[in-house]
């Protein structure tokens, strides 16, 4: 068969017929509609869910809170599961591929997974796991960490998901805040063929916690510390257990989980997702942007640590009965074709991944791209930070062939699903723009006076009620910082997103970056601040600023400036700061240079002109500098940063 390319007009990409064809969405009528009475297509969305219950009312808004199918009753395991039996009872839900090659996959037919869910629900539920508890999950990408999200919303548990390669004081601050009695870990797991050992920092990172009992799973098999009045085997505990457990009916508004990502000051913030709102979104965004189709084997790389893989690994593929991909690893190991391998082997059909992994796939060249045609995909997909058109474009030429759509999907921790993005049958697509808001979402581009933006202009992304479904409820005891951070900007009626934006004349939008302190190192979300806090715990330290800086690769990376007492050798110092973000936050945040400084630049009022820094390690003009107190520090730091 002869695969068709996407039409090209002007810098613009359409779908092709074919692909249109078979498509949800193939009819721009779809925007008009839903735009016309957003809350009622939502509630037309909600309806291809299970509910044990219906709503009574579509929306409440009572700024800056707002509730969605108030009085809908739901469980979300109902829907990723038992509504797909029997039909689906020999489809395959999950497939993972371990990182060894050695080692065989594991398959879940959707049958199989919901037995194993329900085995561990029940083995929750006997460790007095209730509704409502909290319950902490630090597991790497293994089955067991979708089975244990799911085994926690069967039981009304709220399950509270730390990123694996998280440092153990990451874990236990975010154990802390939601009180968790239970942790679920892994004894290790593979990275680049070496084994993590887990467990270590999962001991480390519940004490000072009110955990009581730890659940770990054996991976790696690697040796490990046993705490015997604490310390189960998931296999143990489930061995015995019944494969039955009843779905517990859950409020529209009840918590479904909580994901922290991360704070200004250091101290990470807990976003708050619902039942209702949040699995309808999920379903709905899938289905419609990546066209999900039952034969679909949807691979989306993101960990299910971060809110990605929450949604896009786990909740919407299953939502949607299709095949979901997980692996371990990374995508360049053993060799730099692995990720083209699992394509291939797993005959993938949509592939969702970050920028920093298709700039890494570029940079291995063209040797990969011989031997890997890629028959089987039909739909492309991007997400976590802005992608340039070089990248953009080598993606859709050499990885769709030019024949598969490619969706720039935009979308935050907060938002719980995708918000923009073009829909792949109805297009357009262009290069470096994430596309057009979803249907049903309102959001405009304002600058700081809140004037709504022309075309062209640069200015800060907000979003309009009524807001998508799935946009958190609030920042997990913390309201003040809810209000602060998302609502005090342009108000209690505007989604402040803190990315700023531009628009172009078909309406499409292209993401810039963000406005406040975050940096995004490799897709993941780190801000200064919290870099800045952990530098300045070391008792060497007396000052410091972090940037971030762009890299060809990752995207941006963080580097560090700091002034020290001088009391140790300075080659010791930076290589403990170096530690103190690993151990801290994790290694994902190490800065890629460390420069100890006399002092940094200052305004006459002591803020610290990070600005400054960033222009003078890319190398730009630095501009005025009469407000600078101490501007005789500026060439003196330009000095170490060209040795
Ligand atoms: C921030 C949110 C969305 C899930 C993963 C990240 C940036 C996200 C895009 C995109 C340009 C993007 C924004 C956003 N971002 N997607 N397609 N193009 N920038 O979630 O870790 O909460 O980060 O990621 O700056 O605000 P997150």
């Amino acid at each position: 068969m002869k695969s068709q390319k996407l039409t090209k007009k002007g810098n613009l990409y359409f779908p092709t017929k074919k692909f249109q064809k078979k498509a949800w969405i193939s009819d721009k009528k779809t925007y008009q509609k839903a735009n016309k009475d957003p809350v009622k297509f939502w509630e037309s969305l909600a309806k291809e869910l299970v509910w044990v219950k219906t709503w009574q009312k579509g929306v409440e808004h009572r700024p800056p809170y707002f509730k969605w199918f108030l009085g809908g009753k739901l469980n979300i395991t109902e829907n990723c599961l038992d509504r797909h039996l029997p039909e689906k009872k020999d489809k395959i839900a999950l497939i993972w591929e371990p990182e060894p090659t050695t080692e065989r996959p594991k398959i879940y037919t959707y049958d199989e997974l919901l037995r194993q869910v329900n085995k561990f629900a029940n083995a929750l539920l006997k460790s007095g796991v209730k509704r409502g508890d909290r319950v902490g999950i630090y597991l790497p990408m293994i089955p067991e960490i979708t089975i244990a999200m799911l085994a926690c919303a069967r039981i009304g548990a709220v399950h509270s998901v730390v990123f694996s390669a998280f440092s153990s004081t990451a874990l236990k601050i975010r154990l802390q805040d939601t009180k968790a009695k239970i942790l679920i870990t892994a004894d290790g797991y593979y990275r680049r063929g070496k084994v993590i050992n887990l467990k270590e920092n999962a001991d480390e990172g519940v004490k000072e916690t009110e955990v009581k009992k730890v659940i770990v799973v054996k991976r790696a098999k690697n040796k490990i510390n046993w705490k015997k009045d604490r310390d189960l085997w998931w296999q143990d505990l489930v061995k015995n257990e019944s494969s039955q457990c009843k779905a517990r009916t859950m409020d529209s508004e009840d918590t479904l989980f909580i994901l922290y990502t991360s704070g200004s000051t250091g101290k990470p913030k807990g976003c708050v997702h619902t039942c209702g709102g949040y699995s309808v979104q999920a379903n709905s965004t899938g289905k419609w942007i990546f066209d999900l189709h039952d034969k679909d084997i949807f691979w989306c790389t993101s960990d299910p640590g971060w809110i990605t893989g929450h949604t896009y690994t786990i909740y919407s593929p299953l939502l949607n009965g299709v095949t979901t991909l997980v692996y371990e690893g990374v995508p360049d190991w053993p060799t730099s074709d692995r990720w083209a391998k699992i394509i291939e082997k797993y005959k993938v059909t949509i592939f969702y991944t970050a920028p920093t992994a298709i700039r890494m796939f570029e940079k291995y060249g063209k040797g990969v791209l011989k031997k890997h045609k890629f028959k089987t995909l039909r739909l492309l997909g991007s997400v976590g930070e802005p992608i340039d058109e070089t990248a953009w474009l080598w993606y859709f030429k050499n990885v769709g062939k030019e024949k598969c759509p490619l969706v720039d999907t935009w979308w935050q921790t907060e938002t719980g699903g995708i918000l923009i993005t073009s829909l792949p049958g109805v297009g357009p697509f262009r290069p470096a723009f994430t596309g057009l808001p979803f249907p049903g979402v309102k959001v405009d581009i304002l600058d700081e006076k809140k004037r709504s933006l022309p075309v062209g202009r640069q200015g800060n992304l907000v979003i309009l009620p009524p807001f998508a479904p799935g946009l958190l409820r609030g920042v997990y005891k913390n309201p003040k910082k809810y209000l602060d951070t998302y609502w005090s900007q342009y108000g209690k009626k505007i989604y402040f997103t803190s990315d700023a934006a531009i628009i172009d004349k078909n309406g499409l939008i292209r993401i810039v970056g963000r406005v406040d302190d975050v940096i995004k190192v490799a897709g993941h979300r780190i801000t200064t601040g919290e870099l800045e806090a952990a530098i300045n715990s070391h008792p060497e330290i007396t000052e410091c600023a972090v940037v971030g800086i762009p890299d060809e690769i990752k995207g941006e990376v963080p580097v560090a400036f700091i002034v020290y007492k001088r009391e140790k050798p300075a080659a010791e110092v930076k290589k403990e700061v170096v530690g103190q973000i690993r151990k801290e936050i994790s290694p994902i945040a190490v800065p890629k240079e460390v420069y100890l400084v006399e002092d940094l630049p200052k305004t006459r009022s002591g803020k610290i002109m990070r600005r400054v820094l960033k222009k003078l390690f890319i190398g730009e003009e630095l501009g005025d500098l009469s407000t600078l107190a101490n501007p005789g520090i500026v060439e003196k730091i330009k000095k170490i940063i060209e040795k």
